[in-house]
């Protein structure tokens, strides 16, 4: 098919494709081999990763495997229809369940993925003459939530209460302020109750996305939340992936009664789609019950931070972290594409992460750490790059 039979749309595509690699930054698919707990593996090489979101080690845990081939005999793979047409099964209630219990709140829904379960929630709470109020670096999904309710979008500067409580006392109409809990290129945590204070004196809702906290923080993994003290009353619209962590796949949204059944009728992101496999609801009871009771993943996790953090701060590099992702701020986008190229040669795996992702100027290589390294990966990993310490640029923690 030669390229000139192509519609102009595509035409068009192409032609802005081809101006990011010329810009020097197209993304790249990278299609990695199986690999043990904590390496992942390219081209033949297997390195140590540092680019999972995996923070358990749960995704290959012998147990939740063992769950996903139990539950696919009982219940087959796929749950093929959506949940209000059948597809909804026992052990989607039961998973359900499960995520309620754990996480203090009275009921809980499952989604097929945390973008869809964040496009779901401001479907169904906002709409045109409403307001989100977001945290600058919110996650993309949080963003495209605003936009697909047609909700009014205001974002205050990141972790900034004071301006977020600005943004809230002019308005008229109902306000949701939304926040991820950990904020996924940095991994500092927002402050919570602060955030809960604000919301209460002017009379919004708090939508917490824990993607990134559930199963990390708190003394039994439950989340962000409850590890600021915050039971449903102050944190009303919670939402958490299973797919990081938890090492399964999919989303949840928990908090009060009414709050579910208003999803399951008005979040089109929960109508209209198959349910997820009730296989992997199967194993995601499994891997929450190993999260629950297993402390010495967190301590460990814990413990892989601390180290990394002191190492990186000793060569320069500070950052607002304080859980497994910890980012290494270098300014530059094409010096952070080269530095985790070496890295790739010297056998770990850190993504670079640019700009748009990232605010410009502030190219950095993620670094994110599982329960399965051990404290050599991470003194191996700080070796290497204290031979390119002195690349950063000089204002590059000044972001
Ligand atoms: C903060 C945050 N929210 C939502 C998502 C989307 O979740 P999912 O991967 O399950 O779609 C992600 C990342 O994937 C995230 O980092």
């Amino acid at each position: 098919v030669s390229s000139a039979s192509a519609s102009p749309l595509i035409a068009r595509l192409a032609e802005r494709t081809a101006a990011r690699e010329r810009e020097g930054v197209l993304r790249r698919l990278r299609t990695s081999d199986a690999a043990p707990p904590g390496r992942r593996r390219f081209e033949g090489r297997t390195l140590v990763d540092f680019g999972s979101n995996d923070y358990l080690g749960l995704a290959s845990d012998p147990r939740v495997i063992e769950a996903t081939r139990e539950g696919a005999r009982i219940w087959g793979v796929g749950a093929g229809a959506a949940h209000l047409l059948g597809g909804h099964t026992r052990v989607h209630e039961a998973a359900q369940e499960a995520i309620a219990d754990w996480t203090g709140r009275e009921s809980a829904l499952l989604f097929g993925c945390g973008y869809l379960a964040n496009l779901g929630i401001a479907q169904a709470l906002v709409g045109t003459g409403d307001t989100l109020v977001e945290d600058k670096l919110n996650h993309a999904s949080l963003i495209d939530a605003a936009r697909i309710s047609g909700a009014r979008l205001l974002r205050y500067a990141h972790a900034d209460c004071g301006a977020a409580s600005r943004r809230l006392e002019t308005l008229e109409g109902s306000a949701l302020l939304c926040t991820d809990s950990v904020f996924s290129m940095d991994g500092d945590v927002a402050d919570l109750p602060a955030l809960a204070r604000i919301c209460e004196a002017n009379a919004a809702a708090l939508w917490v996305d824990d993607a990134h906290g559930i199963g990390v923080l708190g003394a039994s993994g439950a989340g962000a939340a409850v590890a600021a003290g915050l039971g449903q009353a102050e944190v009303p619209v919670y939402m958490a992936t299973l797919g990081k962590a938890l090492g399964v796949s999919g989303a949840c949204v928990a908090g009060e009664r009414r709050l579910i059944e208003g999803l399951v009728q008005f979040a089109r992101t929960f109508v209209y789609t198959t349910a997820s496999p009730p296989a992997l609801a199967h194993a995601l009871i499994a891997s929450i019950a190993i999260a629950r009771s297993e402390g010495w993943r967190r301590q460990h996790l814990s413990a892989l931070g601390t180290r990394l953090r002191a190492g990186l701060a000793s060569l320069g590099y500070e950052s607002r972290s304080a859980t497994p992702i910890v980012p290494v701020v270098v300014g530059c986008a094409q010096r952070a594409i080269e530095i985790s190229a070496a890295l790739f040669e010297r056998g770990f795996w850190v993504p670079a992460i640019r700009p748009p992702t990232v605010p410009d100027g502030t190219a950095r290589l993620r670094v994110s750490l599982c329960a399965a390294h051990e404290l050599s990966d991470v003194e191996r990993l700080l070796d290497v790059l204290s031979e390119f310490a002195d690349v950063k640029m000089p204002d590059a923690t000044v972001y």
